[in-house]
């Protein structure tokens, strides 16, 4: 048997019956779908200041752009998360300044952001890893303490929370992937959440040249329905990052099943908890308290080197278990800047970490038989 990574849940039938009527319909750009999508989306995670995108790095362009990323400003990064989360910064002309991760999680470590702030510092920006919430209270506060602003990347933690709340409460920026392999698909696409209003109108026009969409006016303010007729603020020369009405009719049949989906990533996931909880070999990751994870995938620390560790990974590859370690640190391509960076939390979190598949397509005898092949081998290699 195999148990992949990642495997895209899509009732075919009903997405089929959805995008017919949208091509049947002739508007297959950013129109009434994408407002539905945007609607029904914004009303699940409870949420105001959202907006749909062509890409989670679509989300992430606009949000370093708002934050102020620009040549001559810093922005304080973590390394083990995916390129995506960091190239828009060089794309911007800003500078990386690596934050270490904390080696038991994986999350972002606030006492070294702050040893890392200065006055270039325009902002703070992580990733929630496999779904599991950073410490994102303690950021917050960061952030509010040094007046910079915090971007979250929230790629993998669709449906995670934080004391009851989707996790966008907690940053100025917070952007979704519904990228193929994601909780939540819509072939490629993304959300960026905004916690202040005035960033969510210009994120509305960035996603689109430099116009807003929804109100557009001429040079003497008068709405008009042309839109290239409509002036462009020099401040607000944007990109071609909507989303379309196919990938938002994809979206609103996607998120009628999104509940159940995510209801067995954490049933899997509770699994590998319980099966590795008094392991000697395998160590779980904690969650910051009142947090829960959506767990994309199930990502757990061998206790053995990092060879031992990549012989384990061989051999359930070799059985037909797709672990792995679904990214690597960022700081070791050559596209980043200070490079030579020490970051021994990253590394310990690197060279220990394994996830493990744990979506809906398997079940709770799936993981047990998962969680007792690494319990196995481990003893094996280790031993
Ligand atoms: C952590 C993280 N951020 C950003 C992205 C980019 O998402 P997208 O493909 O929607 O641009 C990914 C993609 O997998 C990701 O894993």
């Amino acid at each position: 048997m195999q148990y992949p990574m990642f495997k895209v849940h899509m009732p075919v039938d009903e997405v089929l019956t959805k995008i017919k009527s949208v091509l049947a319909s002739g508007f297959l750009n950013e129109g009434i779908e994408v407002d539905k999508f945007s609607k029904k989306l914004s009303s699940y995670l409870n949420v105001k200041n959202l907006v749909l995108l062509n890409s989670c790095t679509s989300a992430l362009t606009i949000a370093y752009r708002l934050a102020g990323v620009k040549p001559g400003k810093e922005v304080i990064c973590t390394s083990m998360t995916c390129v995506a989360s960091n190239t828009p910064v060089i794309n911007l002309g800003g500078k990386i300044v690596w934050s270490d991760v904390k080696p038991e999680t994986g999350a972002i470590d606030p006492n070294d952001i702050i040893k890392k702030i200065n006055d270039k510092t325009c902002a703070i920006s992580f990733v929630n890893w496999g779904g599991n919430p950073a410490e994102l209270e303690k950021i917050s506060e960061i952030g509010e303490k040094y007046n910079i602003k915090i971007i979250q990347d929230s790629a993998h933690a669709f449906g995670s929370k934080f004391k009851g709340k989707d996790l966008s409460y907690f940053a100025d920026f917070t952007t979704y992937s519904f990228q193929a392999i994601k909780h939540l698909t819509t072939g490629d696409g993304g959300a960026l959440i905004c916690k202040n209003k005035n960033d969510y109108l210009s994120a509305k026009k960035l996603k689109w040249f430099g116009y807003d969409r929804d109100n557009i006016k001429d040079k003497k303010g008068e709405w008009k329905g042309q839109r290239w007729d409509a002036d462009i603020d020099k401040d607000y020369v944007g990109y071609k990052f909507n989303m379309n009405n196919i990938s938002a009719a994809i979206g609103l049949v996607q998120l009628n099943y999104i509940d159940k989906l995510i209801d067995k990533n954490k049933k899997n996931a509770n699994v590998y908890e319980k099966a590795f909880k008094k392991s000697n070999i395998i160590q779980t990751i904690k969650l910051p308290e009142k947090s829960t994870s959506s767990y994309w995938v199930y990502t757990c620390l061998f206790k053995g080197d990092r060879n031992k560790r990549d012989i384990l990974l061989e051999k359930l590859i070799s059985e037909g278990i797709a672990a792995g370690l679904v990214h690597i640190p960022n700081h070791k391509y050559n596209a980043f800047e200070d490079s030579n960076t020490q970051l021994p939390g990253t590394e310990e979190f690197s060279d220990h970490q394994i996830s493990l598949p744990c979506g809906w397509w398997l079940n709770e005898k799936n993981c047990e038989h998962i969680a007792s092949r690494v319990k196995t081998l481990s003893n094996q290699i280790i031993n």
